[in-house]
C-alpha cells in the first residue's frame, strides 16, 4: 500500500439518495411508479415515504378528469419552497398529465427538472444523467419493458400488480387515455409469465393483471400463435403458488367466450369482475363511441353469471356527458337496478381537451350533480346489499397487514372487500378462510374459520 493512500484513508461512503414518489390515477401508474422506482435503484436511489428528506420528487400524474391534472400544479406550487431550500432537489413529473402537457409543464412550472410520459420512463436514468433530453413524451418504437430492470424488486407484500397490455385503441368520447397512453400494445406471454414466476417467488400469491382493455390482450404465445385472454389466465394459473388472479379494467365488447370459460374453470381466477358500462342509455352510450347498447351488456351478464354464478361485479358511469336527458339517466338508474353491483366508481363527466367530446355543449352542473347524487346513493344501497349478504359465509382471505388495533389483521377476500380479523394465529401472505360476522362501512369483520 502506497504511504499517499494510508493517508486519505477516511472512507467515503456514500448515502444513498432518497427518491420520493407519488402517484395518482389508475392501477397502472401504481404499477409505473413501482418500476421507476426499480430503474432509479441502479442509480443509487432508495424510496422514502417522507418528502422533506428527498434528493427526488417524482409526481406520477393522471389526465382523467380534470380536477387530477390540476392536483399537479397544486402538489408543484406546494414544492417551490422545499426546492428554494434546497436547490438540488430535482423534480420530475411522470405519467398522463406528462404526456398531455410536456413542455407546458415545465413553462407553467420552472421548478420542473424533467417530465417523463408514460412509455418512455425507461429512460430516467439517462435523462437523470443528461444523456437525454429533459423532456421526454415521444411514444418510442422500443418496448419501455425491454430496457428496464428484468428482475422486479418490489417491497415484499403478498399482492401485486402486472401491466400486461398499454394503451387503448377504443376512443371513447370523453377519453383522454389514447393520447396519454398511446396505442394498445399486449406484451409477450413469455415476458408475462417470467415476471409472473419472479413475483411469485419473491412471495406473491395474488397477481393483478392490469390494461386499460385488459381482456383486449392479445400476445404472441410461446408457441408462436396467437393467443387470447383466457388462455394467459389458464397458462397463470398454472405457477405453483399463485393463489390467485384477478384482472382490470375490461371492456364489454372484449369479454370473449374463452375469458367467460376461464371464471368458469380456473379456481385461482377470482370471483369478481369490473366491467365499465359508463351509461343505460344506448343513446349516450352511442354519442360516447361505446359500440355496445344497455341490452347487449345485460346478456353479457347474463352469460358471465352463467359460467359463475356467484360472481361479484362492479362498474364506472359517468354522469351529466352532453346531451344527457332525465331519461336517459332514468335508463341508467334502471341498468344498475336490473344488474345489482358489488360496488361501483361514478363521475361528473368532465370535458377533456383534445377529445371528441370536448366540442360539445355540457349540460347544467346543477342537473349533472343533482343526478351523480341520485346515481351514488342507489350505488351505495346495493354495496351495503352486497356486503350484508358476505355475512355468514366462509371467504378466503389473504392477510396483507396488521390492524390498527393490536391482534388485529386485514387481508383482502374473494371479492377483494377489506376483512378485519382478531387473531394471533396469521401472518401477513396467509391466506385462510374466514367467517364474516359483520359488515361496517367499507370492510367486513370476520372470525378464522375452524
Ligand atoms: N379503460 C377503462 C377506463 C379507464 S378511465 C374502461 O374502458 O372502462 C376510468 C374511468 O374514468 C372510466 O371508466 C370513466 O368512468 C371515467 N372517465 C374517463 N374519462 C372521463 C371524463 N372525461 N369525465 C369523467 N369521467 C371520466
Ligand atoms: Fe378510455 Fe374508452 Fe379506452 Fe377505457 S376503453 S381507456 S374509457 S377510450
Ligand atoms: Fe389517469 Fe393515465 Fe390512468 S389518465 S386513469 S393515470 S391511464
Amino acid at each position: 500500500m502506497s504511504d499517499n493512500a494510508s493517508k486519505t484513508a477516511p472512507e467515503t461512503v456514500t448515502a444513498a439518495k432518497k427518491l420520493f414518489i407519488k402517484t395518482y390515477g389508475c392501477q397502472m401508474n401504481v404499477y409505473d411508479s413501482q418500476r421507476m422506482a426499480e430503474a432509479m435503484g441502479g442509480e443509487g436511489y432508495v424510496l422514502t415515504e417522507d418528502q422533506a428528506e428527498a434528493d427526488m420528487v417524482l409526481l406520477n400524474t393522471c389526465h382523467i378528469r380534470e380536477k387530477a391534472a390540476e392536483k399537479l400544479y397544486s402538489d408543484l406550487g406546494r414544492l417551490k419552497p422545499l426546492k428554494a431550500d434546497k436547490p438540488d432537489l430535482k423534480i420530475g413529473v411522470a405519467g398522463c398529465v406528462a404526456q398531455a402537457e410536456g413542455e407546458e409543464i415545465v413553462r407553467r412550472m420552472p421548478i420542473v427538472d424533467l417530465v417523463v410520459g408514460p412509455q418512455t420512463y425507461h429512460r430516467l436514468p439517462q435523462m437523470l444523467r443528461g444523456e437525454a433530453p429533459r423532456i421526454l413524451t415521444e411514444f418510442p418504437e422500443e418496448d419501455k419493458f425491454d430496457h428496464l430492470p428484468q428482475n422486479r424488486a418490489t417491497r415484499r407484500a403478498p399482492a401485486a400488480f402486472l401491466t400486461v397490455q398499454e394503451g387503448c385503441d377504443k376512443f371513447c368520447a370523453f377519453c383522454v387515455v389514447p393520447y396519454t397512453r398511446g396505442a394498445e400494445v399486449s406484451r409477450p406471454v413469455q415476458r408475462i409469465l417470467g415476471e409472473a414466476r419472479d413475483l411469485v417467488a419473491r412471495g406473491v400469491r395474488e397477481i393483478t393483471l392490469l390494461g386499460q382493455n385488459v381482456n383486449g390482450w392479445h400476445g404472441a404465445g410461446e408457441d408462436g400463435r396467437e393467443w387470447g385472454f383466457g388462455r394467459l389466465i389458464r397458462a397463470l394459473s398454472e405457477i405453483d403458488g399463485l393463489d390467485r388472479i384477478r384482472y382490470t379494467t375490461s371492456h364489454p365488447n372484449d369479454m370473449a367466450d374463452d375469458l367467460i370459460e376461464a371464471h368458469r374453470d380456473v379456481p385461482q381466477l377470482m370471483p369478481y369482475l369490473h366491467l365499465p358500462v359508463q351509461s343505460g342509455s344506448d343513446r349516450i352510450l352511442k354519442a360516447m363511441n361505446r359500440k355496445h347498447t344497455a341490452v347487449e351488456y345485460l346478456r353479457l351478464i347474463e352469460r358471465i353469471r352463467a359460467a359463475r354464478p356467484d360472481i361479484m361485479l362492479t362498474s364506472d358511469f359517468i354522469v351529466g356527458f352532453p346531451g344527457e336527458t332525465d331519461q336517459d339517466h332514468a335508463d341508467t338508474m334502471r341498468l344498475i337496478e336490473e344488474v345489482g353491483f358489488g360496488t361501483a366508481f361514478s363521475f361528473k363527466y368532465s370535458p377533456r381537451p383534445g377529445t371528441p367530446a370536448y366540442e360539445r355543449e355540457e349540460i347544467d352542473s346543477k342537473v349533472a350533480d343533482a343526478r351523480l347524487q341520485e346515481l351514488q346513493a342507489l350505488l351505495t344501497r346495493q354495496q351495503k346489499a352486497a356486503q350484508q349478504d358476505m355475512i355468514g359465509r366462509t371467504l378466503g382471505v389473504l392477510f396483507e397487514k396488521p390492524g390498527r388495533i393490536p391482534g388485529q389483521m386485514i387481508g383482502k377476500s374473494d371479492y377483494l372487500h377489506s376483512v378485519f380479523v382478531d387473531t394471533a394465529e396469521v401472518q401477513i401472505g396467509d391466506l385462510a378462510q374466514v367467517r364474516i360476522v359483520e359488515s361496517a362501512t367499507n370492510s367486513l369483520r370476520g372470525e378464522l374459520a375452524a
